[in-house]
């Protein structure tokens, strides 16, 4: 792991032993986040520039076999009970019904849920829900087609809308939606989505944009922050505390006009949950991540392919997560945004 100095680094003590992913902060991950793809079909201006990117190679992305097998591990020998499947966008990896039923089938059988965009989700909505697959977040950043256009770069709105409510109706509830907020873009239709979301009974979260672009073009001073978010939705409704526990979960949670309905806002920059996190992250080509924001990363490809065995690539995934650091460093001086941009780590 690396020597980053100050006390946010993970301590040299050396690691208990406990099969659970444990760090050095008190923290146990059980939430697994694997990114299937890094590719996607839509070019949200705030994830990726309109021409794309390199994509992986196909020989460097995990087969379904490779997955399965770490999936397996993952739940099997170090306590993960949640995977999250993720992109990139997930729905572009074929067979991904087959997959969903591989996973789901797994013991101890993990929750599954999947962040998507939705396109071309809701003909396949129940097959999925008949595979297993738990819930679905899906993201949707404005419910004005030229807004929606001008954000993601395509026109398919539609779509998303579709997916939403094939989702509902496959029972794949409570159905999330993901938003980001963009200053002189869809700041003014915070309000839109919400009143949008309690119409149709979706639960909606907006997230602070975070420096994962893949063009770094991230400004801190242009981010709408949580607090923004807040007064934007309170010029219309009124919003009190949520008394639903937070837990390990990022949103802050909302009653709206007092109930039932709700919102999220979800402060990872402004008032990040580090210190709580419950996640550990794999990529489309095998790297496991100890943190969104690592600077490094290890490699279970290798040991996939090289004929490791379960126990080894348990242990190496184990002395991975006991290096995680404290939390990200986004509001410290001297941040480095990582290498890898949020298409190819996942959210
Ligand atoms: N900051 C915050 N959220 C982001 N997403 C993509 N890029 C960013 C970013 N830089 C969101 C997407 C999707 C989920 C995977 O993460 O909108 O909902
Ligand atoms: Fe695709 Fe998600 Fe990136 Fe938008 S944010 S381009 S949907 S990976």
């Amino acid at each position: 792991m690396p020597s980053v100095p100050g006390a946010r680094s993970a301590s040299t003590r050396p690691r208990p032993d406990s099969p659970a992913l444990i760090d050095t902060f008190g923290r146990v991950a059980t939430d697994l986040r694997v990114s299937l793809t890094d590719k996607c079909n839509l070019r949200c201006n705030y994830c990726m520039p309109a021409e794309g990117l390199d994509w992986m190679p196909d020989t460097a992305v995990l087969s379904d076999d490779e997955l399965v097998r770490l999936m397996d591990i993952a739940v099997r020998l170090l306590g993960v009970t949640d995977i999250r499947l993720t992109g990139g966008e997930p729905l572009l990896r074929p067979g991904l019904e087959d997959l969903v039923a591989r996973i789901t089938a797994l013991e101890p059988r993990p929750r599954l849920s999947m962040t998507t965009n939705g396109i071309g989700f809701a003909k396949r909505a129940r097959a999925f829900a008949e595979a297993g697959l738990d819930r679905i977040n899906v993201s949707l950043d404005s419910v004005d087609r030229e807004t929606f256009e001008l954000i993601t770069r395509r026109d398919r709105l539609r779509h998303v809308l579709d997916a939403l409510a094939a989702a509902r109706e496959a029972g794949l509830e409570p159905v999330k939606i993901n938003a980001v907020l963009l200053r002189e873009v869809n700041e003014h239709q915070a309000t839109d989505l919400l009143r949008f979301a309690l119409e149709h009974g979706y639960h909606l979260r907006f997230i602070e944009q975070m420096p994962l672009d893949a063009q770094h073009g991230w400004d801190r001073s242009t981010m709408i922050t949580a607090g923004e978010i807040f007064d934007l939705l309170s010029t219309e409704f009124t919003l009190t505390p949520s008394p639903a526990e937070r837990g390990g979960a990022p949103a802050e949670r909302w009653l709206v006009d007092g109930g039932p309905g709700e919102v999220g806002i979800i402060p990872s920059v402004t008032r990040p949950f580090c210190s709580a996190c419950e996640r550990t992250r794999l990529t489309a080509d095998g790297a496991v991540r100890s943190c969104l924001f690592s600077s490094d990363e290890t490699d279970l490809r290798m040991l996939l392919r090289g004929g490791a065995s379960d126990e080894d690539i348990a242990g190496t995934w184990r002395a991975t997560m006991w290096g995680k650091l404290a939390g990200h460093e986004i509001n410290e001086a001297g941040f480095a945004q990582p290498l890898r941009p949020m298409s190819s780590i996942g959210g």
